[in-house]
C-alpha cells in the first residue's frame, strides 16, 4: 500500500532500529528509509541483517546492519558509536527488539521470565541510556519536532491480563513505564520526545506465528472488532506519524494499533434480542417491586 505521508518527512534523519532486520522492525526500517531517513539496523543474527540491508539498499535506502544484543551494554554502546561513525548523527531510536513465547506461569523458569525482561525492558533502557548523548544533540536539521525521538514497541497484553504471557506482560508494562518516565524527564531536560506503539496481532510476523500458531483451533479473527489482523504497514504508518513533525506535540503516549482488539469482550446478548429484552426489563422496573406500597414509590 502506498504511504499517505510525503516521501521526505524524515529527510536527513538517521534512525537506529533494534530488531530492525525482521518483522515489524524491518517494515519500520523500510518505511523510514522510503521517507528519507538513513537507517542502521541492529540484531543478533548477521545473516538476517545482511539480507535485510541488501533489500533496503535495493530500494535506494542508505542502510547498514550492526550485529549486537540489546542485553549487552557494550553491544549497545558499540552499535550506537558505529551508527554515529557511519552517518554522523542519530535522531531516532526505535526499540523493536523483543522476545516472546507462549508458556504457563508454572512452566516458566525464573530465568525464562528474566530473559524476556532483559531483552524488552532492560534492553530498551540500555539503548536509550547509551543513545542519550547523541539524541540530545539535535544538531543541524533540527526541525520543529525539536531534539531526538525514541519509539518503544510495546503491546496491549498487560492492559488487562493475557493467558501464557506473564513474562511479556510484565516486560511491556515496564517498557510503557520507561516511555512515560523518559518523556517527562528527557522531554523537559533535552527536548527529546519519547513515545510507544502497542501493536495488536500483526500478520506475517514471528509474534503471530508464536502467539497464534496454526495448530491452534478456531480463527483468532472471530473475536476482533475490525475482524482482521493488522499489517506491518499499519504499525509503520503510526511510527511515521510519531517520528515526523506531524507528531511534534505528542510525548509520553503509547499509540495502540490493534483495531480495537484490547477493548473486545464476548457479546453477552445477541443483538437481535437486545431491543426487545431491554423494553421488557424497562416495563418490569416501572411496576412496583413486590412488598413496596405504590404510595412510597
Ligand atoms: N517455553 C518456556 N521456556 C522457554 C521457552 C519456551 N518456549 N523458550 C525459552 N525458554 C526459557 C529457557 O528454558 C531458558 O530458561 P532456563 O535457563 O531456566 O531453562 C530461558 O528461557 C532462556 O532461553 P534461551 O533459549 O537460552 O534464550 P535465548 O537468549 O537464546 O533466546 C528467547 C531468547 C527465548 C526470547 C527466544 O525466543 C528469542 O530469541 N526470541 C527473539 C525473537 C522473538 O521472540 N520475537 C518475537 C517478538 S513478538
Amino acid at each position: 500500500m502506498d504511504s499517505p505521508f510525503k516521501s521526505d518527512v524524515l529527510k536527513g534523519k538517521v534512525a537506529l532500529l533494534t530488531g530492525g532486520g525482521s518483522g515489524i522492525g524491518f517494515e519500520l526500517s523500510a518505511q523510514f528509509g522510503k521517507h528519507g531517513a538513513s537507517v542502521a539496523i541492529m540484531g543478533r543474527r548477521k545473516q538476517i541483517l545482511d539480507d535485510a540491508v541488501s533489500v533496503l539498499r535495493s530500494q535506494g535506502i542508505q542502510a547498514i546492519g550492526l550485529v549486537g544484543d540489546v542485553r549487552k551494554q557494550e553491544d549497545a554502546a558499540r552499535v550506537i558509536e558505529s551508527t554515529i561513525k557511519h552517518f554522523g548523527r542519530l535522531d531516532i531510536l526505535v526499540n523493536a527488539a523483543a522476545g516472546n513465547f507462549l508458556v504457563s506461569p508454572e512452566n516458566l523458569s525464573p530465568n525464562g521470565f528474566k530473559t524476556v525482561l532483559d531483552i524488552d525492558s532492560v534492553g530498551t533502557f540500555t539503548m536509550c541510556h547509551e543513545a542519550l548523548k547523541y539524541l540530545k544533540e539535535g544538531g543541524p536539521g533540527k526541525g520543529p519536532s525539536g531534539g531526538g525521538l525514541i519509539l518503544n514497541i510495546s503491546a496491549t497484553l498487560h492492559y488487562t491480563a493475557s493467558w501464557y504471557q506473564i513474562h511479556v506482560s510484565a516486560a511491556k508494562a515496564a517498557v510503557d513505564s520507561i516511555t512515560r518516565s523518559l518523556a517527562l524527564e528527557w522531554g523537559t531536560d533535552y527536548d527529546i520526545r519519547v513515545n510507544g506503539i502497542a501493536p495488536g496481532p500483526i500478520g506475517d510476523t514471528t509474534g503471530i506465528r508464536k502467539l497464534a500458531p496454526e495448530e491452534m483451533k478456531g480463527d483468532p479473527r472471530e473475536s476482533m472488532p475490525l475482524f482482521k489482523l493488522g499489517d506491518k504497514w499499519d504499525v509503520a504508518m503510526a511510527a511515521l506519524y510519531l517520528a515526523s513533525d506531524a507528531g511534534k506535540y505528542v510525548n509520553g503516549t503509547t499509540l495502540i494499533v490493534d483495531g480495537g482488539l484490547w477493548l473486545s469482550h464476548p457479546r453477552f446478548i445477541p443483538k437481535e434480542m437486545v431491543k426487545d429484552l431491554s423494553r421488557v426489563v424497562e416495563k418490569k422496573s416501572r411496576k412496583a417491586p413486590t412488598g413496596v406500597p405504590t404510595s412510597k414509590l
